[in-house]
Order: structure tokens, then C-alpha cells, then sequence
């Protein structure tokens, strides 16, 4: 258990600009290989926030449906054309069941990591696979642990710089708990937003075995969505798991 979990403290800080810090990501390609992956559906995506993802999957016409800790990213998918029909239940996707059975369940974008422990996320996986149809699809888009990166423990990262727009990470490293402590710092010319995260990091290998606890095994392990193979130098990946029939 980990009392002091919040599943909406990431959301409430990020909302209103969420879609902003997440403009240069490779959305389409995602959105085309979830497809591929989902079949006919239907898909339940853990941590659906403003439907970057959703909103065009169900433009394909599939049944989408979401988890989400947060109802101000909720509001904000709420807001736009298609977002009132999507069934969106507010709780932790480690713990909160939904109706139905799906064909693929998706968790993107370093999101297992927003889980705080080990624990959390073992029952992470057990939910998914328990949301899935025999032979169906886990996608989970994580980065890859990288400890060189820090000095003394600690990294300041630039991610983007534009004109009006600069977005830099400060982290700090805890390797005994696998635990990260992020603050992106985002100036724009309204001002400066500082914007946590918390991350329980793990390597490949080790949520290959949370996914073997929960009954699924390992179909595709990718570099990202495009399916660029998975190297040593690989610093993200895209991994899909299939629930044993
Ligand atoms: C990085 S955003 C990703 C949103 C969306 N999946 C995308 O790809 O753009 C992570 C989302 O997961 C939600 N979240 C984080 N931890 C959660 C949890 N334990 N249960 C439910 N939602 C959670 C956050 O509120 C946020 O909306």
C-alpha cells in the first residue's frame, strides 16, 4: 500500500497546458500502431488524460475508454469535439475496474512509472491483463532507466527550446528505491511554470516479469511507435504484451 498516493496530483499541476508540453510528440505514429494493435476494439487506455491518444482512435472508429486519476484532465478532454462520449472513470488505474473486456489495453508515455512503487505496479499489470480478452494487448511506452546520465545524483536536462518556449527537466536520482524525482521548468513568455513528476523507474526486464506474474507474455519490444528496433543505445520503448489465452 502507499497511503500518500494521489493519482490526480500530476494532473491538477499540468492540466491546463498539458496538450502544449506534448505538441512535438510522435502522436500519429502512435495512434497508427495502437490501431494496428487493437484490431476491432475495444480499447482501454490507463491514464487517458486529455485524449492525445483516444480522441483519434476513436475518430477510427473504435470503442475507446479510459481510466484517469485526474478530473482536471478530464475536463480538459471533456472540452473538445468527441471528448463527452468517451467513457471516463476517475481512479487509479493500479486498482479501479471498469465493465467489459478489451482487445488492447494501453498505458503511454512513461506513465507506469507515475505509480510509486514496485508493489503499485505489479497490480498495475494484474489489472490490465484482467481487462483483457483472452490474446489480448498491453502496450506500455516507458523510458529506459539511464543512471550515467546523472552526476552526484542529479541531471539538468534542456528538452526544447523555441522562440517563445523553453522547457528544461531538473532531476534528482534515489538508485536503492529506483525513484526520480523530476521538475520541468517551462518559460513562456506569460511566465514560468514548474511542473513535478515522480517516477518508480525500472528496466525492461523487470516489467516483463510483472506481465509473466500477470499471466501475459511478451510479444514486440520497440524503440518506439514507428517499430525502430529495440538496442542497447535505446533510450525508450514501446513494448506490447499478449494476455495467454
Ligand atoms: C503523461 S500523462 C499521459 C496522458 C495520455 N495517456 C497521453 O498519452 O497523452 C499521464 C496521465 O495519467 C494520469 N495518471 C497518473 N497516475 C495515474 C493513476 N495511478 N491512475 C490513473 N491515472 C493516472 C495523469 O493524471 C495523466 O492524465
Amino acid at each position: 500500500m502507499d497511503p500518500d498516493f494521489d493519482p490526480s496530483a500530476y494532473g491538477s499541476r499540468i492540466a491546463d497546458v498539458y496538450d502544449a508540453t506534448v505538441r512535438d510528440l510522435p502522436t500519429a505514429a502512435a495512434v497508427q500502431r495502437l490501431a494496428e494493435l487493437a484490431g476491432d476494439g475495444p480499447v482501454l487506455e490507463f491514464g487517458i488524460g486529455t485524449g492525445r491518444l483516444a480522441l483519434p482512435l476513436l475518430q477510427r472508429g473504435l470503442r475507446v475508454a479510459g481510466i484517469e486519476g485526474s478530473p482536471d484532465m478530464v475536463a480538459q478532454l471533456r472540452a473538445k469535439p468527441g471528448g463527452e462520449g468517451v467513457p471516463v472513470t476517475v481512479g487509479d488505474f493500479a486498482r479501479t475496474r471498469v465493465e467489459g473486456r478489451f482487445t488492447l489495453v494501453v498505458l503511454a508515455l512513461n506513465t507506469v512509472f507515475a505509480l510509486p512503487s514496485q508493489e503499485a505496479q505489479v497490480r498495475c499489470f494484474a489489472n490490465a491483463a484482467a481487462h483483457l480478452r483472452d490474446g489480448g494487448r498491453f502496450a506500455v511506452e516507458a523510458w529506459t532507466p539511464d543512471p550515467g546520465a546523472f552526476r552526484d545524483g542529479r541531471s539538468v536536462r534542456l528538452l526544447s527550446v523555441a522562440e517563445d518556449e523553453v522547457v528544461l527537466e531538473a532531476a534528482e536520482l534515489f538508485p536503492g528505491e529506483q525513484l526520480m524525482r523530476t521538475t520541468k521548468v517551462r518559460m513562456t513568455p506569460r511566465g514560468t511554470r514548474l511542473l513535478p513528476a515522480n517516477h518508480r523507474y525500472a528496466w525492461p526486464a523487470e516489467l516483463d516479469l510483472m506481465a509473466r506474474l500477470a499471466g501475459m507474455e511478451l510479444e514486440h519490444r520497440w524503440a518506439d511507435w514507428s517499430g525502430a528496433p529495440f538496442t542497447d543505445a535505446s533510450r525508450d520503448h514501446v513494448t506490447v504484451y499478449r494476455r495467454r489465452a
